[in-house]
């Protein structure tokens, strides 16, 4: 998988630089590809809050500095990690800058997990770290978390932990669909989910919902107006599968029937109804008024309230 590393130490050959080329090491051999970018030898201003990449432009940026050589990789990464010595209980401020400038993209598109590597001087110093990285991260980001990793005084750059990070950076395996996003679809006491898929139109309706949308069964799908969001035309499809949720155009779509004869259409999909929820669609009344949520934040699995320091 695409792995990126957000180095966020000033020191090149520190104690979070050592764990980040244990753990780069373990995962590329085992056939990982791994970006490195050292966020403080970049110049990356922090977020204006102008939100020109939700008004103006979507997903994009007005500040124009090294953001640029970080968004497309990351657009293109299955996982990110967060490396960081500890300053004052929380990540270095110039990796809070990258992460800030994350607000432009949204959902990076093929992100699926996430990890946090974490260097201090003292023991118990890591709260502030793990709640941004927990809350962000695995929940905000429907991320899945691939462990926490930190070292204090002595321990850092210890064989040991150089060797836990090379095991842990080796075991890393390819994306699953562990914690993907999934479309809430909510209609009177009718609720259905559907994983939504990585196109840009996903992505664009994602950062969208909550929406309230209302619409008429045409006998083969509920159509319902929806301003018009990004969409990547390339990546319309040819005919569709009953279940398909499809959003472009200024239309959103839950194409319930007729595949048979959808050979004709370029359909932009964006989630899938499996077949019972499809038949729950199915036999909703003529006109419907759809709210459309998020899928509530994933809590995971790992019990953080055991590491030193979240307490
Ligand atoms: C500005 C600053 C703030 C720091 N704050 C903390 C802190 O709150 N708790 C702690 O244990 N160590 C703190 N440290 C120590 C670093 O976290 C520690 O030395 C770390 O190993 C440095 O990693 P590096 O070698 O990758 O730069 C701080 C260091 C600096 C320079």
């Amino acid at each position: 998988m695409n792995i990126v590393i957000f180095n966020g130490s000033p020191r090149p050959h520190g104690n979070t630089a050592a764990m980040v080329n244990a753990y780069r090491e373990g995962a590329e051999s085992t056939g990982h590809h791994v970006t490195v970018f050292d966020v403080c030898r970049m110049h990356v201003a922090g977020c204006l809050a102008c939100e020109y990449c939700h008004t103006k432009e979507q997903r994009t940026c007005i500040q124009k500095d090294d953001m640029q050589k970080i968004y497309p990789v990351l657009d293109e990464a299955d996982m990110l990690v967060l490396a960081s010595p500890v300053y004052y209980h929380g990540l270095s401020g110039q990796l809070k800058c990258v992460i800030d400038r994350i607000y432009a993209p949204g959902y990076p598109r093929h992100l699926r997990k996430s990890a946090l590597l974490l260097s201090s001087g003292s023991k118990d110093v890591y709260g502030g770290a793990i709640y941004t990285y927990r809350h962000s991260f695995l929940e905000w980001l429907h991320l899945e978390d691939m462990g926490v990793f930190v070292a204090a005084g002595d321990e850092n750059k210890s064989p040991q932990l150089l060797d836990r990070l090379r095991a842990a950076g080796a075991a890393l395996v390819d994306p699953d669909d562990h914690n993907v996003a999934r479309l809430v679809i909510r209609a009177g006491d009718v609720e259905v989910r559907a994983p939504l898929n990585q196109t840009q139109a996903a992505r664009d309706l994602m950062n969208r919902l909550p929406l309230t949308v209302s619409g008429v069964d045409s006998g083969v799908d509920y159509c319902c107006g929806l301003k018009e969001g990004t969409f990547d035309e390339a990546e319309k499809q040819q005919g569709w599968s009953n279940g398909d949720v499809s959003v472009s155009d200024g239309w959103f779509a839950l194409l319930h029937s007729g595949q048979e004869q959808s050979q004709d259409y370029r359909v932009m999909v964006v989630a899938h109804l499996n077949e019972a929820a499809n038949a729950q669609v199915k036999a909703l009344p003529q006109q419907v008024t759809f709210e459309l949520s998020l899928e509530e934040p994933y809590v995971s699995a790992r019990d953080f309230e055991s590491l030193e320091g979240w307490s």
